[in-house]
């Protein structure tokens, strides 16, 4: 797509709570302005995963005319984020004999091959094979291995797989919503694109997007993902949490959250009253802020409890000395790094997308870390990649995965 002869990249988050569609300009290789940002509320998604096609194709439909209207375009294709239950990252090895030469490019292509060879189900998706390190004759931590003599290569990847179904589902909403699919990217991937800067990336950060059906989780080290997971938790836990608490209706419940929430009850005092609607007519109540905080605070940290236990479980807990960034609407809330640092017991800040042009002051904002960061993933493998979804080739899909990273490692 293109406008005034410039490259136009769009990211489409459909997310449990709203639809985001975003159009990014690239200007300069380096330089993308935010043009178009649309936003619809999400009524065919549960945790994360699309349950109703018509709902779904709708709010796509609203969402993408409001970006095309803002950017003065039209949205033909679109990268799409993908999370959920279902989504699995896995660690995965490669090995290749060389027979004592240099190492080339195409040896590249074939020890990640070799890494796939790796047994995936018939109902998985590979949705990415991301190479971490090569290792030439036992000599790891090498990025870029060609040139190099040796007789053994080996590579490190990490792969991660989604249910095919639910793929093929979030798919078919864009089709239906007369869109191409340029890529499916792992939703916390596309996030780091937006809010991790490449220094954390390289020392060792843990990305946490809660949103409002799931937590997604990705570790980084060394420059590249080594850990990804989801938890089938976020924002609206809190809002069902609220409605029974206080015996109001869930949207009223929500409003709460999201105009008067802490998640961290210390903050607030007990002399600030608030007004809560009641069920079947009876007549409105008055609490405390505090009150609604502590209704708030267990469910949060309950989720934060979870991806405390991830991280340990993954073994990066001592790897990540730049700390948690924390992202997500459900952030947005009073109290959220406070209490994530009290929980994870490491540094945590709150992440939004920056450094970009156009609608800066929109999109910063932790609910368009994900849309962003698609425009962002797209800008960088933009032109690399055709969808192949089961019904074409999977493995064609995963060698263009392994193509679009060799252009970001060389
Ligand atoms: N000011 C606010 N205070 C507290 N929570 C907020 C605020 N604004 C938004 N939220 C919450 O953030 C959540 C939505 O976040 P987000 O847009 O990141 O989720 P999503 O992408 O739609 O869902 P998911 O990623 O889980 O599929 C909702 O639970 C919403 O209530
Ligand atoms: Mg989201």
């Amino acid at each position: 797509m293109s406008r005034k002869g410039s490259d136009l990249i769009v990211g489409l988050d459909i997310g449990t709570t709203k639809v985001c569609a975003i159009v990014g300009e690239v200007n300069y290789p380096d330089e993308i302005d935010i043009i178009g940002v649309g936003t619809h509320p999400s009524y065919g998604l549960k945790r994360g995963v699309v349950v109703n096609i018509e709902n779904t194709v709708q709010s796509i439909n609203h969402a993408v005319q409001e970006a095309e209207q803002m950017a003065g375009c039209e949205i033909r294709t679109v990268f799409a984020g993908i999370a959920g239950g279902h989504v699995k990252g896995i660690s995965g090895h490669g090995m290749i004999t060389l027979r004592s030469r240099e190492v080339a490019k195409r040896d590249l292509d074939r020890v990640i091959e070799s890494a796939n060879a790796l047994l995936i189900p018939a109902d998985r998706e590979i949705i990415h094979v991301i190479p971490q390190e090569f290792i030439v004759d036992g000599q790891g931590g090498i990025k870029d291995p060609v040139g190099i003599y040796g007789v053994k290569l080996e590579t490190k990847v990490h792969i991660v797989t989604g249910q095919v179904t639910a793929a093929q589902n979030l798919v078919k909403c864009i089709h239906r919503a007369g869109m191409d699919v340029a890529d499916i990217v792992l939703e916390q991937l596309a996030s780091s694109e937006a809010v991790l800067t490449p220094d954390e990336k390289e020392i060792g950060v843990v990305l946490i997007d809660c949103g409002g059906g799931t937590t997604d989780i990705a570790t980084f080290s060394g420059g590249s993902i080594r850990y990804t997971e989801n938890l089938t938790l976020g924002g609206d836990h809190i809002d069902r949490d609220i409605a029974l608490g206080l015996s109001t209706p869930l949207a009223e419940a929500r409003k709460l959250k999201e105009k008067y929430g802490v998640a961290l009850s210390e903050l607030v005092s007990t002399d600030e009253k608030i007004e809560v609607a009641s069920v079947g007519g009876r007549r409105p109540r008055r609490i405390t802020r505090k009150d609604l905080a502590m209704i708030i605070e267990p469910r949060v940290e309950e989720i934060l409890s979870l991806v405390r236990r991830e991280i340990t479980n993954s073994g990066y807990r001592d790897l990540i000395p730049a700390g948690a960034v924390i992202t997500g609407g459900t952030v947005i809330m009073e109290g959220t790094v406070e209490l994530a640092e009290k929980v994870l017991g490491i540094p945590v800040r709150r992440g939004v997308p920056s450094g970009i042009g156009g609608l800066s002051d929109i999109i910063a904002n932790p609910v368009y870390s994900t849309g962003v960061g698609l425009v962002l993933y797209g800008i960088r493998y933009k032109g690399d990649k055709k969808l192949r979804i089961r019904d074409e080739n999977v493995f064609k899909k995963v060698f263009d995965s392994m193509k679009n990273w060799f252009r970001e490692f060389f």
